[in-house]
């Protein structure tokens, strides 16, 4: 059982409504571009100053747009979605989510150019992420249209939430979960998917400096045959220890290594590795590749391996050992390394600490390879570069 408390009546909007959309009951509109969503427009928007006032001032993910998206799943089928004020869900303490964590997420964003176009960036690979994390989890997949659907019914609402600066972006977070009142260990017989929206600016308190991590040999994030390729709750549950563990010792991060050996880099908590070996054009970029199903495959991750290659780097998706690093360190040859995910795009990797020692690449400032592969990619999220792959999708 699961009800809604909306932030505003919708029933009460004046609103005048834009012609695309339908007349309905009193206060609901479907909108063409997206007829399985209908919208009931939030009484209590924010004012533009108080909007401008909470864009200005912000921590990574603490303000959130007027409205958010609910589908549910009932009776075996994904029902109308419903556009509405942006508010808080009341649950069953029975729900089972709240006991056995059936629940998935994502993470997206959009993008406002200076010629006023908002687009989000690589919506369909989320969508299939979606899916997928939702298959692993014995969860029922969420059709790609009716992601994408969600996606730019919301943003088109809130876009006055899409922010300008360079570096700002609206975050988009799509997640389900298990909504049934029962303590049975099954899959659900309901789950709701729920999309809402924050805008944001640098994930990191340090802004763009380098990253610190820390290589835990204490905790694993995941197993083979485990969920680590899923982007679901328990995994970020489990990964909290480890990032305290990080913090005692100075560090920003962790680093994870294989579960099995404890040899092989694998992921950070929220992002994925990159190291760069040798300098200019002969360098070679390499990454962990995703065989062993205990990566995340991230977004940005296959971005960046297609526009290394245009820049002339050659890249790798091998394993990667923690000793290959070290002994890259030690003759000179480990240039540079960088996480890269959405939230924080490309974040220089300033130190790698743990048991073993540790080792130093640039601590103040990116290097120049991690450089022009942000300028690369966030030039085309931002619409400053040719957007060549046809990665961007207009929302409005
Ligand atoms: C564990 C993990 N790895 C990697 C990533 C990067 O993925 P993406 O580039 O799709 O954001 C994320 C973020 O979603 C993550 O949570």
């Amino acid at each position: 059982m699961l009800s809604f408390i909306h932030g505003g009546d919708s029933r009460h909007t004046t609103q005048a409504l834009p012609s695309r959309f339908h007349a309905q009951p009193p206060g609901s509109m479907t909108n063409t571009s997206h007829p399985n969503i209908t919208v009931h427009v939030s009484s209590q928007c924010k004012s533009p100053e108080e909007r401008e006032k909470l864009l200005a001032n912000q921590r990574f993910g603490s303000v959130f747009s007027d409205h958010m998206v609910t589908i549910r799943w009932v009776d075996g089928a994904w029902q109308q979605g419903e556009l509405s004020a942006y508010g808080p869900l009341t649950l069953s303490p029975a729900t089972s989510t709240l006991h056995y964590g059936q629940a998935i997420f994502e993470g997206l964003k959009a993008y406002r150019h200076s010629d006023g176009k908002i687009v989000t960036f690589r919506p369909e690979m989320n969508a299939r992420r979606f899916a997928a994390s939702a298959r692993r989890l014995a969860m029922p997949e969420l059709p790609e249209e009716r992601f994408i659907e969600a996606i730019d019914a919301l943003v088109q609402q809130d876009r006055a939430w899409v922010p300008s600066a360079p570096g700002t972006s609206l975050y988009l977070r799509p997640l389900m979960f298990a909504a049934e009142a029962s303590l049975g260990v099954k899959p659900a017989n309901e789950y709701i998917m729920v999309l809402f929206a924050s805008p944001v600016g640098a994930y990191f308190a340090s802004g763009s400096a380098p990253v610190k991590l820390w290589v835990t040999d204490e905790h694993v994030r995941a197993a083979p045959h485990g969920t680590g390729a899923a982007k679901c709750a328990g995994n970020y549950a489990a990964s909290l220890l480890a990032q305290a563990e990080a913090k005692e010792k100075g560090c920003d991060q962790v680093l994870y290594l294989d579960a099995i050996q404890r040899k092989y880099v694998e992921e950070l908590g929220g992002m994925n590795f990159f190291a760069v070996l040798r300098a200019g054009q002969s360098a070679r970029l390499v990454t962990p590749d995703l065989k062993s199903g205990t990566l995340l495959a991230g977004v940005t991750r296959d971005s960046i391996l297609r526009l290394a290659k245009d820049l002339g780097y050659s890249v790798e998706e091998r394993p990667i050992s923690l000793d290959e690093l070290r002994s890259a360190y030690a003759d000179g040859s480990l240039q540079e390394a960088f996480a890269c995910g959405t939230a924080a795009v490309i974040t220089a990797i300033g130190s790698i600490t743990g048991k073993f020692g540790a080792i130093k690449l640039n601590e103040k400032q990116s290097g120049p390879i991690t450089d022009a592969l942000y300028q690369e990619l966030y030039g085309i999220q931002a619409g400053t570069k040719p957007d060549r792959y046809n990665w961007l999708r207009r929302i409005c």
